[in-house]
Parts: structure tokens; sequence; C-alpha cells
């Protein structure tokens, strides 16, 4: 059998072949000679005796020379990675165990690398999640590895490029010129990306311990203080608006004060109006400061899932209720058209009451009078998404708040819900407020997962809707 499969696989005996079966007979050989020496032999027996050694000892190890050379060509398939698919069957004992122990050696390698690909993947995967921006680096400063953040931030090349390139700022680049030359252990710094002002970032750079054994030798970690910076800047800007806010009816109120004791001290007339006027500021800074302590309140709950079941159609009524004297003096007539069969929804109800008072307040205070207000409770399939927190998903309850009046311009439009943000024709027209109210309503949706939206025209006036999830995620 081994004999058809050498025909038919055309193996040709090699070189080593040769040697063998010559190294093989020489013993034969100088025998032969001996006898022939010893003339107990003719030199014509002799080199015939001498040949059919050759053949006979050509016959016995073409098998085993064939099946050896089988082996190296197996093992030169698997040193390409080609083989595995192909098995080898021998007959030879000695080839077949060599064949044996290289199989089993191949398959313990190829177990280890995918064990170690493994590995990388999910390194590499555990790396893409974290939020800031990681990177490691090589001897000589090229980036070899980053993770998703960092390719976000600098770009989906950046394991090409060298670190000197992509960062061109020196105190960071000496930095990790020192880490790199082993000169210090770690680095911190504060530098600006790309000398973008509004990019501040924080870097840490620290070089790999000797064991770590890979191409690596120090990693970069980045965080980005841009953030918090503009965090900090809105909390500054909110105490200063605050105080601003404060100071004005303050200092109106002792300017009064100061002229009730000089000039208007003995003028009656002129007491009556400045008190008038004093006592309207002391009720706007007490309005304002009621407002600041429910806007920090609620911004303390603010991740505190409502929990309560709740129905919103009776604090719609209550809180109409509560407005219908301000109602009937401004002429205006509030109309709720509620759909059946409304399910509660998990909310905080004194939150949610404040809400509606400042929806209806505002359509009473800037919608035309007389005139009416639309008040609608229904349901939508979905919450639409909100650029700034995350809504819930499926079902929720519309609430919709319409009066009519001149269209909000655009650029106002947007901004309605920022702090201290007020139409400038609604304060020149002196209409109190205390530009606090809708801020108050955005966190309170917030905290419910909900959104608000508002839309403005001049033929249907302007609407605010409130979407109330059904079921909080
Ligand atoms: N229905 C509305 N129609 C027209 N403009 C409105 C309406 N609601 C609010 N606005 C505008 O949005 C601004 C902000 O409203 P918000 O309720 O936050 O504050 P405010 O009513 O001025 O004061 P506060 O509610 O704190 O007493 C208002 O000053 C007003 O200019
Ligand atoms: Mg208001």
């Amino acid at each position: 059998m081994i004999w058809r499969k050498i025909w038919q696989l055309k193996i040709a005996p090699d070189s080593n072949y040769i040697t063998r079966v010559l190294l093989y007979s020489f013993p034969s050989a100088l025998v032969f000679a001996l006898l022939v020496s010893l003339s107990l032999l003719t030199p014509y027996w002799a080199l015939l005796s001498y040949v059919w050694v050759v053949i006979f000892n050509m016959i016995i190890l073409l098998p085993s020379c064939f099946e050896l050379q089988l082996v190296k060509n197996y093992i030169r398939r698997l040193a390409k990675g080609e083989a595995g698919q192909h098995k080898i069957n021998l007959s030879d004992n000695e080839a077949s165990q060599i064949a044996e122990a290289v199989n089993s050696m191949h398959k313990f390698w190829a177990y280890r690398i995918d064990e170690l690909e493994a590995q990388t993947m999910s390194d590499a995967a555990v790396l893409d999640t974290l939020p800031d921006p990681v990177m490691m680096i090589d001897h000589v400063g090229d980036i070899i590895g980053a993770n998703l953040a960092a390719r976000n931030l600098l770009g989906e090349n950046l394991t090409k490029s060298n670190v000197e390139k992509v960062f061109e700022y020196h105190p960071f680049i000496n930095a990790l010129n020192r880490i790199l030359n082993k000169e210090t252990e770690a680095e911190n710094l504060f530098f600006y990306l790309h000398n973008n002002l509004e990019q501040k970032m924080y870097a840490h750079i620290k070089s790999l311990p000797w064991f770590s054994k890979g191409r690596a030798v120090a990693v970069i970690a980045l965080y980005d203080l841009s953030k918090s910076l503009s965090v900090e800047k809105m909390q500054s800007d909110f105490v200063a608006n605050a105080s601003h806010e404060l100071r004005t009816p303050l200092s109106v109120i002792s300017g009064f004060i100061e002229t009730l004791q000089t000039t208007a001290k003995d003028d009656e007339n002129a007491r009556a109006d400045f008190l008038k006027i004093m006592a309207d500021q002391a009720e706007y800074m007490s309005s304002l400061i009621e407002n600041l302590l429910s806007l920090s309140r609620i911004e303390m709950q603010l991740h505190e899932r409502p929990s309560v079941p709740t129905d919103v159609e009776r604090i719609m009524s209550e809180a109409i209720e509560a407005l219908e004297v301000k109602a009937k003096e401004r002429q205006v007539k509030i109309k709720l058209k509620v759909l059946k069969n409304l399910p509660q929804i998990p909310a905080d109800a004194a939150q949610i009451r404040q809400v509606f008072q400042n929806l209806l307040e505002n359509a009473l205070k800037y919608g035309i009078s007389p005139g009416t207000i639309n008040v609608q409770i229904g349901l939508a399939e979905s919450i639409p998404p909100s650029k700034t927190f995350s809504v819930a998903q499926g079902k929720a309850l519309v609430v919709s708040v319409n009066n009519k009046g001149p269209r909000i311009k655009p650029e106002d439009l947007s901004r309605l819900t920022e702090r201290f943000y007020r139409i400038q024709e609604h304060k020149d027209l002196n209409i109190k407020g205390t530009g606090l109210g809708l801020s108050i309503a955005k966190q309170v949706i917030r905290r419910h997962q909900g959104n608000l939206t508002v839309s403005s025209t001049n033929s249907n006036g302007t609407t605010f809707t409130v979407y109330l999830p059904i079921q909080l995620s």
C-alpha cells in the first residue's frame, strides 16, 4: 500500500535517502572487500552481492524516507498556517510519533494564540468602555494603542502617529521624554488641546512596570476638564444672576428709605406712593427667594424617582381653581378638556402642581385679555427626545396649555427655560416675574423623565406641552 502511495504522490527520493542507503550498505562493502582479499569470494560475486545489498537497503529504507518527507512537508504547511485541515496517515511508527508530537504541539499553540487573541480583544473592549482617553506609547514615542474615547478626541488614525505630531505642546513632549528616558516614573500636567482655550485637559503620563513585557512602555490618560469647568461657570453665573436679581429690588428699597428719611420726610403723598413701590419690591424679593429655594430643593431630588400613583386631572383641576380669582380679574376663561379613563402616573403631586400653576399663570400673564386658555390632557405613544436629558420610553400623559397672543420669536422661544430669562417686551411692559418659573418646571419634568416643549404661532398663540411617562424606566 505504501508503495502505491509513493507511486501516486510521485515523491522523488531526496539526496538524504541516497546517502542513507550508501551508508547502510557501507559495512557490507567492507565485509565483501575483506572476503575478496582473503580469496574467499571472487570480485564478480562480491560486486553482485554488494549490488543486492544496496537494492535491499533501498527497498527497506524507502517507506520511512518517504514518510519522513511527508512529515517534513506537513510541518512546513503548519508553519505557514495551512495545515490542520489535511491529516496525514503514516504507517511508520517513528514518523507517526513525530507527526503526533508536532500535531499536539500545534494544537497547544493554536489554543494559546486563540486565548491571547480573546484576551487582547476583551482588554481592548474594556478600554473602549472608559469615558476618558487612554493611549499606549512605545519606546520612541509612537502611539501603539488608543481606546475609543482617545480615537474620538484625536482622530481615527491616532495609532499610526507619534505623540509629538498629535500634541505639539513642548511641556507635554518633555514630560513624556522624561518618562521614556526613565528619569521619572510619572508626570501630571494641565494643557490646552491644540491651543484651544475651550479645551482644558489634565494629562497623567505613567511608565509601565518592567514586568508588563509588551511593546508599550508608557501610558497617557487624559481628562477633559472643559465639561466640569462649564458646570462651574454655570454655577458662578447662576450665583451672579441671583445676586444681581436680589440687589436690584434691594437698592430700590434702600433708595426709597433714604428719600423718605431725607427729602420726602414730610411729604404724605410721596410716602404712600413710595411705600407701595417698596411693598411691591419686597414681594418680588420674597417670590425670588421662594423660587430659588424651590429650584435648589428640586435639584437635590433630581435623581430620586417619583413613585406615588398620581391623578393628573385632579391636580390640574386644583391648579385651575387656585387661579380662578386672577383669571376673573383678567377676564380669561380656563377650559379643561380631558380624555376619558386616563391612568394614574408615578409622580410627585406637589411638584407637578407647581408646574401646572406656573404654566397657567404664564398663560394668564402673557396671553391676551379678555381671552381663553385651553388646557387638554390626553395620551401620547412616546415622549419626544430632549437634547439635554434622557426621557423615559413608552406611553405618556400629555398636558397642553394654550393661550392666544402674539407669536414668540424663535430666538426667545429656545431660551425660555433658561434661568432668569424673560422676553424683553414683557420686562418693558412691567409684567411681574422672576424668570424662574419655567426653569423650575423643566427640572421637575426632568426628574419625572418627561419633556417640555413649546410652540408659538400668530394664529394659534403659544402652547406649552408637558409629557409625563406612564411608567418610569
Ligand atoms: N404663555 C406665554 N406666552 C408668552 N411668553 C411667555 C409665556 N410663558 C412664558 N413666557 C415668557 O417666558 C419668560 C419666562 O417664563 P417663566 O415662567 O420662567 O418666568 P416668569 O413668568 O417671568 O416669572 P415667574 O414665573 O418666576 O414668576 C417670561 O418672562 C415670558 O417672557
Ligand atoms: Mg412664570
